[in-house]
């Protein structure tokens, strides 16, 4: 079983910085995605549109160069957003639109989650000049919904948690204050988070994780599967079930793929443990595997269109962003899936520290074998491997990667395609 589908966006991933940016950049490119959406909840945060980087905060000008030297000019489109603190200005907004460097603005609970000391509280917000500036243009709202500052015992209730307080009690003013205002809801885990966004209508969309709709809370203590531990954490079976039902439902235009792929090198200490999932190089087999187990029949057509809604279009039509002319392939075969190795130490996917086996993986579109490089900033020249045919010359490609003579890289629809410097066709 085969299943061609266009490209997709993870509408949600974290790249970090520093060194192991370009490894995690490039297990994203490897699964035929196309880009999406960079979470700015790096050190200093990116808590500004323009400017250099500074002590205490970068700009989203900066951290797009960043991306895009790590390999992230590869994708088709990223959109940053704004990580939205105490010293957000209106005229930040402003400005961001206009000279076309702003699209979302992210909320972030005050000390919820990795990161996110420097977030303000809805309450803040709500009524503010920034969120009326946000509704005037149009741009989206991504939520980290979680209600901050709950005690151990109101955190995490079977009913009462840290999201479905959030959803009940803090979400209504939120859209009442700001009828326009569009706004993603960020990895639901909850029934009540799911039926909010429902009620809400087609100014409100959603991202779900791989994670979210393939385990439950029981998943994480039963043997303590730190590596399914991220936030907001996974919750129950009747909460799985509506993520399930939600994301599978017919024609359904509000939620989207959106990995929250968290990469943590260090991931649990004698202390604690870090929160995320790390899905890059994974996610569209992961996805697959869910809807199967939601009852979806991936031969169908419309199992694979219900598929595709979620995995490519719904997202990039809340976004505004054209459909990607490229494509990339799963196959229904049991996938491989390994450590990633990175400067900064090896990074364990979800699949691994879960001890699960892929059922589904990614089949190249071609293959491109290296035939000569130049030293390791490299030039780079690509020929298709074709069986029997000689080898084709088809352009030498400028990378941030370095690939060894005779290595082989899949093109899942083209990834080294891109830094193209000179086209050249000619046999060798
Ligand atoms: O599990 C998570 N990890 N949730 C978040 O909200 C942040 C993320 C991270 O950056 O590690
Ligand atoms: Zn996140």
């Amino acid at each position: 079983m085969i299943l061609d589908l266009p490209k997709w966006f993870d509408f949600h991933a974290h790249f970090r910085q520093g060194p192991a940016m370009g490894a995690y950049i490039r297990a994203h490119l490897d699964m035929g995605c196309a880009g999406g959406v960079a979470m700015p909840n790096t050190k200093p945060p990116v808590s500004r549109v323009f400017g250099e980087a500074l002590e205490a905060s970068w700009s989203i000008e900066h951290y797009l160069h960043d991306l895009n030297a790590a390999g992230g000019g590869a994708f088709e489109a990223l959109i940053v957003p704004l990580y939205l603190t105490r010293a957000t200005t209106p005229e930040m907004i402003v400005e961001g639109v206009a000279r076309g460097m702003l699209q979302a603005c992210k909320y972030y609970p005050p000390y919820g989650t990795t990161n996110a000391e420097h977030g303000v509280s809805l309450e803040e917000l709500i009524g503010g000049e920034v969120l009326r500036e946000l509704e005037e243009t149009g741009i989206v709202l991504c939520l980290h919904g979680e209600q901050h500052g709950l005690s151990g015992d109101r955190y995490f209730d079977a009913v009462d948690h840290a999201e479905s307080i959030f959803y009940r009690e803090k979400m209504p003013r939120l859209m009442d204050q700001h009828p326009r205002l569009r706004v993603v809801c960020e990895h639901v885990t909850s029934e009540a988070a799911v039926q909010f966004v429902q009620l809400a209508g087609e100014r409100v969309a959603a991202t779900v994780t791989p994670q979210h709709l393939l385990y439950t809370v029981g998943h994480l203590i039963q043997g303590l599967r730190y590596h399914l531990y991220c936030l907001p954490i996974v919750k129950f079976e009747a909460d799985r079930a509506a993520l399930r039902s939600a994301v599978t439902a017919s024609k359904q235009s509000q939620f989207f793929a959106g990995t929250d792929s968290a990469p943590h090198t260090t991931k649990a200490t004698a202390g604690g443990c870090a929160a995320g999932c790390f899905t890059g190089g994974c996610a569209p087999q992961l996805y697959a595997m869910a809807f199967e187990e939601c009852g979806v029949s991936m031969d169908s057509e419309a199992g694979q269109a219900s598929f595709e809604r979620f995995l490519c279009r719904n997202g990039a039509a809340f976004y505004g962003l054209p459909l990607p002319e490229q494509g990339f392939r799963l196959e229904r075969q049991v996938g491989r899936c390994d450590l990633l190795e990175t400067p900064e130490g090896p990074v364990t996917p979800l699949p691994v520290g879960m001890e699960r086996e892929l059922t589904w993986r990614l089949a190249a579109l071609s293959e491109w074998v290296c035939v000569s490089s130049q030293g390791n900033l490299a030039h780079f020249c690509f020929a298709p491997r074709r069986e029997g045919a000689g080898l084709r010359m088809l352009a030498r490609v400028q990378t941030p990667w370095n690939f060894l003579e005779g290595s082989f890289v899949c093109g899942y629809g083209g990834a080294v395609a891109v830094g193209v410097s000179e086209w050249l066709e000619h046999e060798i």
